[in-house]
């Protein structure tokens, strides 16, 4: 069956667009993004634009502008985790840029320190920062390209930071073991551990008398051994193309360097394994625009999740929306069906009225089986309060039915991608494969909120458990101090529900204007293909 997106009116009681409620939606939508453009500008700016001038004074390159050199003119570039260490006491971006672009017509992952933010030394956030871009790097078979400059550990956060960014450089030989390049280009400093990302790259290219890659710099070898030293003899470009041949490639200059790169994945003769593309297909039939409208700004208002999809994926041939529901009289509280993005097949499960019922928890375990046996990646829009609580569905068996759900979840081999465009609250987010169920990729838009429950059920919940607890001591219940903590609780978990929160403690891959969606889809898909696209062939026991 092909849905029509219900001839393109919203139908969450916002009206069609010539009702004044409409505006308001799309006023407050566009005052996040708006937002959120602040926030990103933030990350931008890195070490502020002190450092950026000294860089630039120096001859040097930004990270975003070495990376824009490297990329195949035009190409896009999908920048992942930009907002990593917000809300946290580290500067925003994580001193790091990360993300997928294409060079030479090879979609890779590209790693750049950011050398204006405390000479692009790594702290945790830069580490966890990292460690996603290599995850995503391994799990869809992209080749890695390190744009090294690098102070090495942020010395004092160095005990969170030491031991698990180890497996930064244990990622990089596994990439190589499992026969996916990886390449750096060294324009700076890269000290210590840091020397490992050269060290166990295929391909090394570094910049003359710019590049210094040594293990202990001329100060620490005084101390370590009493020698006497300096830069070029201890790490130097030149010492190391035609001494310790730890670099493969001298580079004159930073765009030097940047050609050799590009030339190097010229001749890596790379070949995708995953399925391609269809050759042709529709624009979805919907004006994408129209997503502002759409989304109400009170999360607690349900909006039709059918509306949206319509407006992301690929039109059918013969117009309306290519999105074919599967189930779509059972379980109405889930929006199940199959379409494309970009050409590329896809199955979907949406959130409409926000609660899981047992019904909606088997519709979906149903459904993604039957992705599994097509070996179609799934798409998983949120929008959920979490599974029904209440006796009559407890005694329906809401834990199974929830637990049936989680398993197929958990053992779909299929890549997943996650897109947060409400509210992501309690196990319905496991369900919906959040964070901990390993999607290939997940995105929020700048309205999204994700918790173990909303703000004022969690007061509500610590206040009715205090209450019971002062009462079974025979003490009474302070009502004023009940009233100042629940509103301190909502406050602080309002806050800590956030895009930018979650997506500042690496919880997500990024927060996007949801008018993006279906170019951020495309581009994850296209790269997701990088790989051989396999489902389940076995499930764990299913409790019936
Ligand atoms: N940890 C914490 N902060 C560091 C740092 C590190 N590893 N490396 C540099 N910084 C800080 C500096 O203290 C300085 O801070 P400030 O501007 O607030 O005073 C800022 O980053 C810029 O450093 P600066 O030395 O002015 O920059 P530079 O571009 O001239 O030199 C380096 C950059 C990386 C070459 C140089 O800072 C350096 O040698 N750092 C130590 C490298 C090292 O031995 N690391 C050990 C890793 S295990």
């Amino acid at each position: 069956m092909t849905t029509t997106a219900a001839d393109a009116a919203p139908t969450t009681g916002d009206g069609p667009p010539s009702d004044r409620t409409v505006p308001t939606n799309r006023e407050a939508m566009l005052e996040k993004i708006a937002d959120l453009a602040e926030q990103h500008a933030k990350a931008l700016a890195g070490g502020g634009q002190r450092y950026i001038d000294r860089h630039h004074a120096r001859g040097k390159l930004l990270a975003r502008e070495r990376i824009e050199l490297l990329l195949d003119e035009g190409a896009p570039f999908l920048e992942l985790s930009t907002l990593a260490a917000w809300g946290t006491d580290f500067p925003v971006g994580g001193s790091i840029v990360t993300g997928i672009g294409v060079v030479e017509g090879v979609e890779c992952m590209i790693i750049a320190n950011d050398p204006t933010v405390k000479g692009g030394s790594s702290n945790p956030l830069t580490v966890k920062k990292g460690l996603r871009a290599a995850q995503i790097a391994a799990e869809n078979r992209l080749p890695t390209i390190n744009l090294v400059e690098s102070g090495g550990a942020d010395l004092p956060t160095q005990k969170d930071i030491f031991i698990p960014g180890g497996a930064t450089f244990r990622n990089i030989t596994r990439s190589s073991a499992a026969r996916v390049p990886t390449v750096a280009l060294v324009f700076g400093n890269s000290t210590a551990g840091g020397a490992y990302v050269p060290g166990m790259s295929d391909y090394v290219v570094m910049v003359k008398e710019g590049a210094k890659v040594f293990l202990g710099g001329p100060p620490l070898v005084k101390m370590a051994t009493g020698e006497e030293s300096d830069d070029e003899s201890l790490g130097g470009a030149e010492m190391h193309a035609r001494t310790s041949g730890l670099a493969d490639y001298l580079a004159v200059d930073e765009y030097d360097a940047i050609r050799l790169g590009r030339q190097i994945v010229r001749r890596l003769n790379w070949r995708k394994q995953g399925p391609s593309a269809a050759a042709s297909y529709a624009e979805p039939a919907f004006d994408v625009d129209e997503l502002l409208d759409l989304v109400p700004s009170d999360l607690k208002v349900p909006f039709d999740p059918r509306e949206v999809i319509a407006r992301i994926v690929d039109g059918a041939p013969e117009g309306g929306s290519g999105f074919d529901e599967f189930k779509p009289l059972y379980g109405s509280s889930l929006v199940t069906g199959f379409a494309s993005v970009h050409g590329f097949p896809i199955g979907i499960l949406a959130n409409a009225q926000g609660v899981l019922f047992s019904e909606e928890a088997q519709k979906a375990t149903q459904f993604i089986q039957l992705a599994n046996q097509t070996d179609t990646p799934l798409l998983f829009l949120h929008n959920t309060t979490g599974y029904m609580v209440g006796a009559e569905y407890e005694q329906g068996g809401i834990i199974k039915h929830g637990a049936q759900m989680i398993n197929a979840v958990s053992n779909s081999t299929v890549p997943h991608i996650s897109v947060v465009i409400g509210a992501s609250y309690g196990a319905g987010h496991y369900g919906m494969s959040g964070r901990a169920y390993d999607p290939r990729f997940m995105f929020s838009w700048p309205n999204a909120k994700s918790a173990v429950m909303g703000p004022a059920q969690l007061a509500g919940v610590i206040s009715i458990v205090a209450r019971g607890a002062a009462e079974a001591k025979g003490q009474p219940y302070d009502e004023d101090g009940d009233k100042q903590m629940r509103a301190f609780i909502e406050k602080q978990i309002e806050e800590q529900s956030l895009a930018y929160f979650t997506s500042g403690l690496l919880y997500d891959d990024g927060v996007i204007d949801p008018r993006d969606t279906r170019t951020v889809l495309g581009i994850c898909l296209s790269a997701i293909a990088t790989a051989p696209v396999e489902g389940a062939r076995g499930y764990g026991v299913f409790r019936l």
